[in-house]
């Protein structure tokens, strides 16, 4: 049977191509979504994506998540940041978690070098644009 990949996105991503191109890029939300699916069934991997602005929609799909899915990817967007409750999500599921980030967080704000999220992923990923889904979908093919 595939593996089942959650591919999660946080607050504003559902902006990009609006939204900083300058750092975000100019793929939309739906692109990119096109193509971690297109990718995931290359690899032989059956992928599913939400995103949401709101904090506790996504700790639901995490909890949701447990017997449904073998692995999440996750750009928690500034929830990264701030957000306990996620990590607190992904420490109750214990699933392999991916962290992705389409910015280099590190060369930016002080306030972006600290993520909630990292301590509970597998891996991250940052700075390398929407390519950073695809190599967290390889990643997960080769881990699962
Ligand atoms: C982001 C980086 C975060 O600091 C920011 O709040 C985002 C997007 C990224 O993909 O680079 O919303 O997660």
């Amino acid at each position: 049977m595939a593996k089942r990949i959650l591919v999660l996105n946080g607050p504003n991503l559902n902006m990009l191509g609006i939204r900083e191109p300058g750092t975000y890029g100019s793929r939309t939300l739906a692109d990119i979504e096109t193509m971690a699916v297109d990718e995931g069934a290359k690899l032989g991997l059956e992928v599913t994506c939400r995103q949401s602005n709101i904090e506790g929609e996504l700790v639901t799909w995490i909890q949701q998540a447990l017997g449904q899915f073998d692995a999440v990817i996750i750009n928690p967007g500034a929830y990264s940041h701030t957000s306990i409750a996620i990590h607190d999500a992904f420490r109750a599921v214990n699933l392999p978690v991916v962290e992705v980030h389409l910015s280099n967080i590190y060369t930016r704000e002080p306030f972006r070098h600290h993520s909630y999220v990292s301590p509970v992923a597998l891996g991250v990923i940052c700075g390398l644009g929407a390519t950073g889904y695809k190599l967290a979908l390889h990643a997960l093919a080769e881990k699962l």
